[in-house]
């Protein structure tokens, strides 16, 4: 029997740096709300049974109202993010979970193509991308070392995680001398090894309004959303 895959969408953050009146996966993007448009990809890639939103207390009427839809369930988040994955991943029954920041409008079906080969040899996987800028430590004013970016990636969404291992591990990230900051990490914390599929750039995170404007002249480019 196939094994059922849920993509867990946290879109709870209230995203202070965007400096918006609404929580920043609610803040409209070429009209539609920011989460909307990795909803739509999700909803619309067949390996995908259910999704979960996670979305703020106050915003869940409204959410069931916008994404109302057999498939979709939508859940409270918590004060952080980790705990908004957790009420995500408990709503889900699936085997494995995909989790996707909806501040991540550009997820595509071969990204998730990607990340989902890596069920049959891991039980976590990120998706991430080359690093390309040259990094340098820094000390207040004078830079420091420059850091070989060939070893470097940078670590995006969707992640994949089996879901009942994920909710254990979260249940025993207590036990852990330094409480680890997102999902991967727990799990290398506790000695599992994290599967690298590659991503791409188009996915990146938009966190400052300049991120909204190229997500904006994106989407007026590509006719990405046709039909939208
Ligand atoms: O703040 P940042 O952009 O790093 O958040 C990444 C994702 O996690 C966003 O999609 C945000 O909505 C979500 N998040 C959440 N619950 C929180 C904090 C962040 O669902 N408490």
């Amino acid at each position: 029997m196939k094994e059922q895959v849920d993509a867990v969408i946290v879109a709870a953050g209230s995203g202070t740096r965007l400096g918006a009146s609404v929580p920043k996966a609610f803040v409209p993007l070429c009209g539609s709300p920011l989460v909307s448009y990795s909803y739509s990809v999700f909803r619309t890639h067949p390996a995908i049974d259910n999704i979960v939103l996670v979305v703020p207390q106050q915003l869940i009427e409204s959410s069931n109202e916008m994404f109302s839809d057999p498939r979709t369930m939508i859940v409270a988040g918590g004060k952080e993010r980790w705990e908004s994955a957790k009420n995500g991943i408990e709503a889900s029954g699936a085997d494995w979970v995909l989790i996707h920041d909806a501040a991540r409008p550009f997820v595509s079906h071969k990204v998730i193509d990607s990340v989902l080969s890596l069920i049959s040899n891991f039980d976590c996987g990120i998706t991430a991308t080359p690093e390309v800028d040259t990094i340098r430590t820094y000390t207040g004013n004078t830079a420091g070392e420059t850091i070989d970016r060939s070893k470097l990636i940078r670590v995006g969404t969707p992640q994949l995680f089996k879901r009942d291992l994920l909710y254990q591990l979260i249940e025993s990230a207590h036990t852990l001398s330094q409480i680890p900051t997102d999902e991967a990490m727990l799990f290398q914390a506790f000695g599992h090894t994290i599967g690298l599929a590659w991503g791409d750039p188009k996915n990146f995170k938009i966190t400052t309004p300049e991120d909204f404007e190229i997500a904006e002249a994106i989407i007026a480019k590509n006719s990405m959303f046709l039909g939208r």
